[in-house]
């Protein structure tokens, strides 16, 4: 008898969309504190600010059959002046990191929703260790800061490479091909 063998179908993704809901949004904040309190010890037990009062939060959601869905990574994202937009606290859990481009997601939807609001510049302060990263992403250092006592670079994003997104409460699906 020959037998047939199927081809795996996809059981897990992972979505990057505006934190539309009271729970995503609540799930951005405990994974905010998990990675910037607890893990990288910068902030003392709560890292929010004044700028999540005005700030669009991100989130990637991981979905997987049989369990509840799960917010895997953030980003907030927030306008200074007119056509000038930051990034920050951008955080992916351990677990999903260099999985799948969850990080690379989150940049693609902060940046192409900032575009699609009129952003011209978008700007982050990044960590030194992930200098790289975003190099690779088309961003340039600009100037190197101490922020909370470690090195960061102020970087620039190329918009040319981040088209405006004006989708982010659907957002999309990542591959590994995200940018
Ligand atoms: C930085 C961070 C968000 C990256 O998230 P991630 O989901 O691992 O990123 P991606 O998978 O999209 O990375 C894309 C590529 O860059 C690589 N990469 C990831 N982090 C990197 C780093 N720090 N330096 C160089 N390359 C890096 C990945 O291996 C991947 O390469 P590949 O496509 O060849 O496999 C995550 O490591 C994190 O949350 N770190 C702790 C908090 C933090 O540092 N926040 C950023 C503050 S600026």
């Amino acid at each position: 008898m020959r037998t047939v063998c199927e081809a795996p179908t996809l059981t897990r993704t992972v979505r990057i969309k505006l934190a539309t809901t009271s729970q995503e949004r609540e799930a951005t904040r405990r994974l905010r504190r998990a990675v910037f309190c607890d893990e990288q010890g910068i902030f003392d037990g709560d890292d929010l600010d004044e700028i999540d009062q005005q700030a669009l939060p991100i989130a990637a959601v991981l979905s997987m059959p049989d369990r509840p869905d799960e917010v895997v990574g953030t980003v907030r994202i927030h306008e200074t002046e007119p056509g000038i937009w930051y990034g920050s606290r951008l955080a992916v859990t351990r677990s999903a990191r260099r999985t799948g481009s969850v990080g690379s997601g989150l940049i693609k939807l902060a940046v192409g929703t900032a575009h699609a609001h009129g952003c011209k510049t978008f700007l982050a302060q990044v960590q030194s260790q992930n200098v790289t990263l975003f190099q690779r992403l088309h961003w340039t250092s600009l100037a190197e800061l101490d922020v909370h006592g470690r090195p960061h670079h102020l970087m620039q994003a190329d918009l040319a490479h981040y088209p405006p997104m004006h989708d982010g409460d659907t957002g999309f699906v990542v591959t590994r091909d995200a940018l």
